[in-house]
């Protein structure tokens, strides 16, 4: 059994760029659980479903086979054996992926991936529901979060330096979207678990969560010994 950190929180909190250095700093695994939905997502647009046809989603899961290989330390998802990670990130995909995560059968579908990882290595694992439904017995339980404008603020200057003409109200209200969809969903909606610490990362620099959270690891595995 492997030494599990489950980082949750919405769309943008930093979670992915916390979770790889945490990994890093621990020698962990870092797994992202958000590219596996997305990957998911990919599927499902590359067979034409759109928001008006999503009642499709739960029939054609079952076709999508999502695997995860490690390819020098980086997380690289395999859709039906094509390596997908370059097409995961747009926003089109994203807003997908909050549509279909929301079926029980996709989320079914990824479920044992999630676990067999965590079984199997020491994972820091992020998504929405990890603490709460996919490891409820995770060592260490972060609640990442910050303000809407911030993670939409963060959003933007990431578009902006890959040189995208992009407009953060409308990213802000997208944000503000896929957080309704994703915490008002029936099953496994995005909440912080109650054994979970919280983090507000608004106002705080990577490095300070980064520590906070591995000062968290440090005294649950002290308390263990
Ligand atoms: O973290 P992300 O933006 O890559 O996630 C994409 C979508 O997938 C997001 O809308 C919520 C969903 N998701 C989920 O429902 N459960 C997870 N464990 C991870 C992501």
């Amino acid at each position: 059994m492997g030494i599990n950190i489950a980082i949750d929180g919405p769309a943008g909190a930093g979670k992915s760029t916390i979770a790889k250095l945490v990994a890093k700093e621990l020698s962990f695994i870092y797994v992202d659980t958000g590219a596996m939905y997305r990957a998911m997502a990919y599927y499902m647009l590359s067979q034409g479903i759109t928001k008006e046809t999503e009642d499709k989603i739960e029939s054609i899961c079952e076709q999508a086979d999502i695997s995860i290989k490690y390819e020098n330390g980086v997380q690289v998802v395999y859709l039906n054996g094509e390596n997908v990670n370059a097409y995961l990130r747009t926003e089109e995909v994203g807003n997908m992926a909050s549509v279909s995560s929301a079926k029980p059968a996709v989320r079914k579908h990824l479920l044992s991936l999630q676990r067999n990882l965590a079984k199997e290595n020491n994972v820091v694992m992020d998504g929405r529901d990890i603490g709460t439904t996919i490891l409820p017995n995770a060592e260490v339980k972060i609640f990442l979060t910050a303000s809407s404008y911030t993670r939409a603020k963060r959003r933007f200057d990431e578009l902006v330096a890959k040189g995208e003409t992009c407009d953060i109200q409308e990213i802000q209200k997208d944000i503000i979207e896929r957080d309704e969809r994703d915490m008002n969903r029936e099953v496994s909606p995005l909440k912080q678990a109650d054994d979970a610490v919280l983090v507000d990362s608004s106002e705080l620099s990577i490095d300070e969560v980064v520590d906070r959270i591995i000062s968290l690891y440090r005294e649950k595995t002290k308390e263990m010994c």
